[in-house]
């Protein structure tokens, strides 16, 4: 098999960052607590369903939780759920080897409880509908997951950078929507694995930078200008992300304020020198995250109209 410029590049830089990606790891297991999920859920709460155990099925009026929170519960769940083609994803980009190969297993394990806990949490209290629920997880992992950007190491970090953060803000302001505080401090514990897996990516992207700017550059506009969330492929997400945005749980404004501008902050984006296709590439990312500020405007002061329209006709 002929390997292609393209590939003995990628794979002569990820040599090259293997020391970096030693440390990383390091630092990250140091700072990891562990956690247990099962601690995280109500379990006094709980009582048999309908089946083989002959309990209740679940009713609407089981779940406390409001419609808005109930969504995004399901999406952040769903999206958790579907970890096998992450898996698969991450491993194309980062292999089996060495420091690499050990951080890919040790995310995927501290994944796996985001989907533990959530899932508890949620049969548990009867927060949705169960059967609804194992239904729409079963048509979302047949379908698969396939990364945007191929196997291509640094735009499939860049990606995680952004991805990572953006399920962190996602996690804690559910939590926050959820008004039940022990939903939010299980998804607020969620969210910080979420931050310290962004921390592993960004500092991988960081020292990318350091070794070849104008390629990570190039990669981090166009993940950027391609982003879409990890469960995009969910059934009904647009009408889902639609309520999300609404609530402002994630919306434009979060994207840009507190998961776009915060990576391209710490990897000094504006100050750094890039040259030839680098050089284009930043002016194209300036223009793009202008574009996206601009939106995120505009949506945010259509929702304000609308909740004013909303709170008139209430008077
Ligand atoms: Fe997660
Ligand atoms: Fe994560």
């Amino acid at each position: 098999m002929s390997v292609t410029p393209e590939e003995k590049f990628q794979t002569g830089l990820m040599l090259e960052l293997e020391g970096v990606a030693e440390k990383e790891l390091d630092r990250h297991l140091a700072g990891a607590d562990e956690w247990f999920p099962h601690q995280y859920v109500p379990w006094n709460q709980g009582r048999d369903f309908d089946g083989p155990l002959g309990g209740d099925g679940w009713e609407p009026g089981d779940s406390k939780l409001d419609g808005v929170a109930r969504e995004s519960l399901i999406v952040n769940l769903l999206t958790e759920d579907n970890l096998p083609g992450y898996h698969r994803a991450i491993a194309d980009v980062f292999g089996r080897d060495g420091a690499w190969g050990t951080w890919v297993n040790r995310w995927t394990a501290e994944e796996n409880r985001h989907g533990i806990v959530i899932r508890d949490y949620l049969t548990v209290t009867r927060a949705v509908d169960p059967i609804a629920l194992e239904r729409a997880r079963m048509k979302h992992m047949e379908m698969g997951y396939e990364a945007a950007h191929g196997t291509a190491f640094l735009h499939g970090t860049a990606y995680v950078s952004f991805q990572e953060l953006a399920t962190r803000v996602a996690h804690r302001n559910t939590g926050r929507a959820s008004g039940d505080p022990l939903c939010e401090q299980m998804l607020a514990r969620v969210a910080k694995d979420e931050n310290l897996h962004m921390i592993f990516y960004r500092n991988m992207v960081d020292a990318a930078l350091e070794v070849a700017p104008n390629e990570t550059m190039r990669a981090i506009t166009e993940v950027v200008k391609n982003f879409e969330m990890p469960g995009h492929g969910i059934e009904g997400f647009l009408r889902k992300s639609v309520i999300i945005a609404n609530a402002g749980i994630y919306d434009l404004r979060l994207h840009h304020d507190d998961v776009v501008q915060p990576c391209l902050r710490k990897w000094r984006i504006w100050d750094r020198e890039f040259t030839g296709d680098g050089a284009k590439a930043r002016d194209e990312l300036a223009e793009f995250v202008a574009a996206l500020d601009d939106a995120a405007t505009k949506f945010e002061t259509r929702r304000e109209e609308r909740r004013a329209r909303q709170a008139a006709k209430q008077k």
